[in-house]
């Protein structure tokens, strides 16, 4: 009798495992979040998106003009190939932005010149060329599919405000400018979550970086990741004002439904975005006389820690905070893109720049062995 094969450890859904090293971004289970050494939520106070994306993808912060050179760089690389509007053009106007979002950086790749080179230089200039671009496939498309005409670029905007201004319409005065960038700061990056985990895997093939920024968008969507914030907004439109609250929770948790913006993989004590997003919707809720959406989510957060001992999540909160900056709830997901496209990338370089293929083993859990008694070919 051949001897029992010995089996690695299994933990369903990669949980606890380490899948890799990285020098990105560390998410302290007790509640922290660090991008390359530095806590965020100080940077996410005083910095700008351009000079976290800088950070993220070139490990230092840049000086101030490295900065100017590197915001100016995707303000001028934010132009969409006509080709790739015309192709937003012929999707049904129902489509949603992040299936949009997600042909539309496919179809990029065919215009990028360095496609198919994997060095750090290359990647590099791909990754300022794919965070610029992706904010004008959200703007654009979403105006596109509203059978508008995208506006013309405002290069004198960084990346927070031509996002709010292509998509509002209006120029948003430097406070919507400074929540855009804590809002994008604090979506930035989040070591090996699935979206990165999946341009990671990609990117492991030697696929291109557009490649794995497609695969990373596709990921994104699905409501247990990225489009949880969403869904948390049609959940608070739903429940509507917080006295209704409590009783919407208990009944739902009664029919075993998950409760988006609930819940994580990693955070056990809480989300370390959680207070900073919180903050920014109360600032909202007094800015814009809507003071109804922040105390639903307080109450959901004391029933659910009652109830169940779950903590909320950064999209909880993003997803009020995203409404009362005047954003359709289709376009939380997107923004979030917006943002983690330059985790992404930065992930894609450091593994193309240390690379080996990322392919784990499963557990047969089929029929035993059995003998085949089929053979149609031979007419049987
Ligand atoms: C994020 C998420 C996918 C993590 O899943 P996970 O790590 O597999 O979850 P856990 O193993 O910690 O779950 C422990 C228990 O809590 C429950 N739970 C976790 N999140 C829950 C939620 N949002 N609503 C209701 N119950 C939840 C699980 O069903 C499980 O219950 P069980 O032991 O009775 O089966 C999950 O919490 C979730 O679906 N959240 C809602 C979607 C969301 O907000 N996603 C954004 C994440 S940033």
């Amino acid at each position: 009798m051949a001897a029992k094969e010995s089996k690695p450890a299994y933990s369903p859904g990669l949980a606890g495992v380490i899948a890799g090293e990285t020098q990105i971004c560390w998410v302290d289970p007790n509640a922290g979040l660090m991008y390359r050494g530095y806590d965020i939520h100080e940077m996410a106070e005083k910095a700008s998106f351009e000079e976290v994306a800088y950070l993220l993808l070139n490990g230092e912060l840049p000086d101030v003009e490295q900065l100017n050179k590197f915001t100016s760089e995707i303000a001028m690389a934010r132009m969409l190939p006509k080709q790739v509007l015309d192709a937003l053009r012929l999707m049904p106007k129902k489509t949603h932005p992040m299936d949009m979002l997600r042909t539309g950086v496919s179809g990029l790749g065919a215009f990028d010149p360095e496609l198919n080179d994997h060095s750090h230089a290359a990647n590099i200039r791909k990754s300022i060329r794919l965070i610029a671009k992706v904010s004008t496939l959200i703007t654009d498309g979403y105006r596109i599919a509203h059978g508008e005409q995208p506006l013309p670029e405002r290069e004198d905007l960084t990346l927070a405000g031509s996002l709010f201004y292509k998509l509002r319409g209006e120029v948003p005065q430097d406070w919507q400018i400074q929540m855009m960038d804590t809002i994008l700061i604090l979506y930035a990056d989040h070591e090996f979550n699935a979206s990165t985990f999946a341009a990671r895997v990609t990117a492991s093939t030697l696929a291109d970086i557009y490649a794995a920024v497609t695969s990373a968008c596709a990921a994104l969507k699905g409501p247990l990741h990225g489009g949880a914030n969403e869904q948390s907004m049609r959940m608070l439109d739903e429940i509507k004002t917080p006295e209704r609250a409590e009783d919407w929770l208990k009944d739902q948790l009664a029919k075993k439904a998950k409760i988006m913006g609930f819940g994580h993989r990693v955070y056990k004590k809480g989300d370390s975005r959680v207070p900073t997003m919180r903050e920014i919707g109360r600032d909202l809720g007094k800015r814009t006389g809507k003071e109804n959406w922040i105390p639903i989510c307080e109450k959901l957060e004391q029933t659910m820690e009652r109830e169940k001992h779950l903590c909320a999540n950064v999209d909880l909160y993003a997803a009020p905070v995203l409404t009362m900056l005047g954003f359709d709830p289709a376009l939380n997901t997107p923004i979030f893109a917006a943002s983690r496209v330059a985790g992404w990338c930065a992930h894609v370089v450091e593994q193309q720049d240390n690379n080996r293929l990322i392919r784990p083993l499963s557990l047969y859990t089929g029929p035993a062995p059995r003998a085949y008694a089929g053979g149609s070919k031979n007419g049987a």
